[in-house]
């Protein structure tokens, strides 16, 4: 939903604000709204990395008013940034995790079965410098599996929840009128699909939504998920000691760079957040599992996901213009 607004700061024009945009909350799969916070994350680690490329260091200090009322979160959102971000001007100097912003960050496509060398592992786990965020490749046969199947079993709950499927079916932009429009959510894109067949099946769900929503967005999610699990080298999880709100953000900076250097070293990724979501029909079983079997001394899984070698490139998708992220208040 790419939940960002800025406000520039009116004394210091070296200085602006990032709020998340409570209009842009997902309540229904993100009760807790634990992912807006890990989304937030994820603007300001690409505003670094941008940042030192076109010759900008960034200071980003976190809820500089202070935290949240966790009893009135859409309106602490409203009035309380997430960050305070001042920039510096240095000199540009190419900086190689610039380049991989461009490219889609999630490959939901099949993955080959190569594991990760220790060069690769080593360079993704060198990444996190908190003691309190933690970052594990898991590739051992019977954690693949077990991860999968929690995945899987995340999926077909999901699928099963009507609000919850209702929530996403209302962002799925059906064709190019409706993705010029808003510039965000989900398309057939983020499916996989490119080139003539976009075109059919944007034609196809635009004249038959029923196509991509009910009972055939359920099939299609489980089955999409059954093939993504069933074609997984390795998972990566994202910890954290605490689930603060700033731990939450600070995972979302981590995952940003964990994905942009897995695509400078020719890896692809896909978040399978399904199991991690909070809602009452996930928290039963799976996700307390999980926690159970991978967090047992009391922390919080914050990401979980798979990774590999890709066997297609994904096409891009819709990102909002900056300037719309710009508030005037
Ligand atoms: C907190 C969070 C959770 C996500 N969960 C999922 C997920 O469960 N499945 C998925 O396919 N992508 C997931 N994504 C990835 C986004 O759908 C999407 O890849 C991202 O917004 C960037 O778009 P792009 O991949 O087209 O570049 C997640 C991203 C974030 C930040």
């Amino acid at each position: 939903m790419q939940p960002w607004k800025i406000k520039l700061d009116k004394n210091d024009q070296r200085s602006f604000f990032l709020y998340a945009d409570s209009s842009r909350m997902t309540s229904e799969v993100d009760p807790e709204s634990r992912q807006m916070m890990v989304t937030q994350g994820t603007f300001l680690d690409d505003m670094e990395v941008a940042g030192k490329e076109i010759g900008y260091q960034t200071k980003i200090s976190l809820f500089p008013d202070g935290g949240y009322n966790e009893r009135d979160i859409a309106n602490s959102m409203d009035i309380k940034p997430v960050a305070k971000i001042t920039i510096e001007k240095t000199s540009p100097r190419h900086y190689p995790l610039y380049n991989a912003l461009y490219l889609p960050d999630t490959n939901r496509a099949p993955y080959k079965d190569d594991k990760l060398t220790a060069a690769q592992i080593s360079r993704l786990d060198s990444i996190s410098e908190d003691p309190d965020l933690s970052v594990k490749v898991y590739q051992d046969k019977s954690d693949v599996e077990r991860l999968g199947k929690l995945a899987l079993e995340g999926a077909k709950i999901e699928s099963g929840v009507n609000r919850v499927m209702e929530e996403a079916n209302k962002i799925f932009r059906a064709n190019e009128y409706q993705k010029k429009k808003y510039r965000d959510g989900f398309s057939v894109e983020g499916q996989g699909t490119s080139g003539i067949m976009r075109h059919l099946l944007q034609g196809l769900v635009t004249a038959f939504p029923s196509l991509n929503s009910g009972k055939a967005a359920s099939d299609l999610f489980i089955k999409s998920t059954r093939t993504s699990v069933d074609h997984t080298p390795a998972y990566v999880m994202i910890s954290t000691k605490d689930n603060s709100r700033v731990r939450q953000v600070k995972s979302g900076m981590l995952y940003s760079r964990l994905v942009l250097t897995a695509h400078d070293l020719g890896l692809a990724v896909q978040p399978l957040s399904q199991v991690l979501e909070e809602y009452p029909e996930m928290r039963a079983p799976p996700l307390c599992k999980i926690h159970h079997d991978y967090a047992p001394d009391g922390s919080t899984i914050q990401m979980l996901f798979r990774i590999g070698k890709p066997t297609k490139a994904f096409p891009l998708s819709m990102r909002r213009d900056v300037m719309d992220l710009i508030v005037n208040e």
